[in-house]
Formats: C-alpha cells, structure tokens, sequence
C-alpha cells in the first residue's frame, strides 16, 4: 500500500494528480489549505482530506504529526504571484509568492522527512515549471522554444529556486527518488483556464514521477515530453 500526499489537492493539477493515483491504489491524503474544500474534494474522489497550509509551520507539523507513514510527496500548492516585469515586482511581492512556492515545499518536505526515510520506496515531486528555467530564460527569444513563455519574474525565481532545491535534496538524500516536474501550460484557475492542456495531459508528468520505482530518475526535470533544461 503507497500512502502519498499531495498539497493544494482540492482542485486543478493536484486534484487530478490524486484522482490518477487513487485509481491504480494509492491511498491518498488530499491535502487543503481550507478544511470544507478540502473534505468536498476528498469525498469526490475517495481520498483522505487533509488540511495543510504551506505557508503556516503549525499547520504543516500538526499535518505530518497526524501521519503514521508516508511514501510520495506531491509538493503542488501554488499561485502565480504578483505579475509584473522586472523593475516593478518588489521584495515583498517576491516574499508573498516564495512563502507559498518556495518555502511550503521546505516547510512540508522538512517536516515529512522522518516518514518518508522509513518508507521502502520514498519519492518527492516537486511542481514546477518551465518558467523556472533559468536556460530558456537565457535565450535571445524563449518564446521561439515555448510560445507560452512570458517574463514573470516573481514565479520563475521561486521555482528556479524549487529546481535547486531538489538538485540539493536529491544528492543529500540518494536512498529517495526527488524530481523536479514541468505539468505544462495547463487549463485551470492558476491561469484563468487559458492553458492550452487538460488537467489529464498536465498531471500526466506528476503521475509519472509520484510512481517511480527505486531505478527511476532522481534529481532531475522533466516534463511529459521529456527532460526539461535547468
Ligand atoms: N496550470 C499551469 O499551467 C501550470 C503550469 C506549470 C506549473 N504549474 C504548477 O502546478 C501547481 C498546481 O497548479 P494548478 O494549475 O493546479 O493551480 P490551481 O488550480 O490554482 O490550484 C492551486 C492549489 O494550490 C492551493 N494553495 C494555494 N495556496 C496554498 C497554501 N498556502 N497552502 C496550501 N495550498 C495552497 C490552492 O488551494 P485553494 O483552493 O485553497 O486556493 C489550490 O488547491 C502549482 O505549483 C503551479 O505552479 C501549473
């Protein structure tokens, strides 16, 4: 039996993320920031509601104290933050934004980390995103790769900094299997539901990676067409 939690799970990616994993068996614990919308969610899909704000260090350890084991992380709660180019997005625009994409994975990957050590077959997946690409950042025209690239600063640098983080994670903890994934440009309220993918083609690369077995990739990005540059 695989126990896996997934944050921001009661709706978009991370709802279809659980929808997938509960149909080939796992037990899923639907994490929520809001208890009602998360338990509505749950019962939908047969998962386990639990409510987990990842920008609250008291929500997160009641979270994982409540635990008696864990095998997958889902690190997916997110929001796009302030959008705004460069030289109008603020400190405190880029703090709002990293609390929730940038230290909620610390918070929940930290605090989980124990559970996960004593799992036969620990796996984290960070949601991520293309925009976090610091090598299509770099290019003269990174809208000539990815039609769907815009420069928005406050959320690329929270999860180019996500990317780190699981490059770091992945060498200090090589008996797990943590990958950084791209869902693509995918329809749901992040973006207004103008992405041009349905949530099954997102969650697709989440899926994938929240089932890798021990001989499976670790440290690494990748989206459902492939690796994906740092
Ligand atoms: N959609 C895309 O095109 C796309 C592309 C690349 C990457 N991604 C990434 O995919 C992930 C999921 O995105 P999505 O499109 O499914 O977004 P979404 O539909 O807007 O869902 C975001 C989820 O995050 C939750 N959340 C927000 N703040 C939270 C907090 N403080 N604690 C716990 N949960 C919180 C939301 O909960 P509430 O309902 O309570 O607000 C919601 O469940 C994000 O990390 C995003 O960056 C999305």
């Amino acid at each position: 039996m695989t126990t896996t939690l997934i944050t921001g799970a009661n709706r978009g990616l991370g709802l279809e993320t659980a929808r997938r994993l509960i149909d080939i068996g796992h037990t899923v614990l639907l994490g929520a920031r809001d208890a009602r919308r998360g338990a509505e969610a749950a019962a939908e899909i047969g998962a386990v509601p639990l409510v987990i704000d990842v920008t609250s260090e008291d929500s997160v350890r009641a979270a994982a104290e409540s635990l008696d084991g864990l095998d997958v992380l889902v690190n997916n709660a997110g929001v796009p933050g302030a959008v705004l180019p460069p030289g109008q997005a603020s400190p405190a625009d880029l703090l709002a934004a990293y609390e929730i994409n940038l230290f909620g994975p610390v918070r929940v990957l930290n605090a989980v980390l124990p559970l996960l050590e004593s799992s036969p077959n620990p796996v984290v997946v960070n949601v991520s995103s293309r925009l976090g690409s610091i090598a299509a950042a770099a290019k003269p025209d990174p809208t000539a790769d990815d039609p769907h690239w815009i420069p928005v600063p406050v959320y690329s640098s929270a999860k180019a900094a996500l990317n780190m983080l699981t490059a770091q994670y992945a060498r200090a903890f090589p008996a797990m299997r943590i990958n950084s994934v791209c869902p693509g440009f995918t329809a749901t309220d992040f973006n207004g539901h103008r992405g041009v993918q349905t949530v099954a083609e997102g969650a697709e690369i989440i899926v994938r990676m929240a089932t890798t077995g021990p001989d499976g990739p670790t440290g690494g990005f990748f989206s459902r067409h492939g690796e994906v540059a740092w």
